[in-house]
């Protein structure tokens, strides 16, 4: 399970010190889905980064099954980062000269694995699973953005993560083209059983999550289940 336990983050700039989160606490159970929301700059980004060991709190810790990130060692949390977690941004972050299918590859090169041909095979099942298994040649200049989305979620799984963490996923998307990532990722979580925790400020995103978590000025203002019809049944079906 991750958990963030009193998390705080403070930046310090020319101006001074900035508390980006203050004593942020979270666990995300296996499974669940999690939608963390708020306005612009309430520090949403900075606890996922966290979560994702990106980064490390200024106090407080981020644990993974009750292992704090910072006292892993280098090595502990590169892997950490490399299969336990697949982490998807809102500019995709894809590698332009790569294509699709080595973008993929991108963990287990990362990873030292190489790029043999079992794991070939299994980048374009996972470009087959995002629905792009006649795209694997293509450079990401020759994709749509919503195809580009797909293959950063086809590399986030490519490890088999067991908590995909993803922010503002949609937010370059237009409305039809995010809805239809959106369906992806739940649908993803649902068959990998993966947690998902989602940023994002468009409630229609959010409301598919079982829970809703409200951030603001770095601190959790509200949590809660969600009262929707796909939370409630994400709940019945024991996907938690
Ligand atoms: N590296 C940094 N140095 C200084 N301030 C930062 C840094 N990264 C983020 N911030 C500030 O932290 C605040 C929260 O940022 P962020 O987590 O990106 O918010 P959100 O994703 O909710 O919009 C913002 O005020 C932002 O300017
Ligand atoms: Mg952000």
């Amino acid at each position: 399970m991750l958990e963030a336990k009193q998390v705080t983050k403070v930046y310090r700039t020319g101006a001074g010190c900035l508390t980006v989160l203050d004593r942020v606490s979270l666990r995300v159970e296996p499974g669940a889905s999690v939608a963390i929301t708020g306005p612009s700059g309430a520090g949403k980004s900075t606890l996922l980064h966290l979560l994702g060991g990106l980064d490390l709190p200024t106090s407080g810790e981020v644990a993974w099954d009750g292992v704090s990130l910072g006292r892993m060692g280098e090595r502990q949390r590169c892997a950490f980062r490399n299969r336990t977690v697949g982490i998807v941004f809102q500019f995709y972050h894809l590698l332009p000269e790569l294509t699709a299918e080595e973008n993929v590859l991108l963990p287990a090169r990362v990873g030292g694995q190489g790029g043999g041909r079992r794991l070939h095979e299994r980048a374009r099942a996972c470009l087959d699973q995002v629905g792009l298994s006649r795209r694997g040649g293509h450079k990401p200049s020759q994709l749509s953005g919503g195809e580009q989305q797909r293959v950063a979620i086809a590399r986030a799984v490519f490890n088999d993560p067991q908590v995909l963490l993803c922010d503002e996923p949609t937010g370059n998307l237009d409305s039809a083209t995010g809805a239809a990532v959106t369906e992806l990722l739940f649908a993803l979580q649902r068959q990998r059983r993966v947690s998902l925790v989602l940023v994002t400020h468009e409630a229609d995103l959010a409301r598919q999550a079982e829970r809703t978590i409200l951030l603001r000025d770095g601190r959790i203002v509200e949590d809660g289940a969600s009262r929707t019809t796909r939370g409630r049944e994400a709940q019945r079906e024991g996907v938690r």
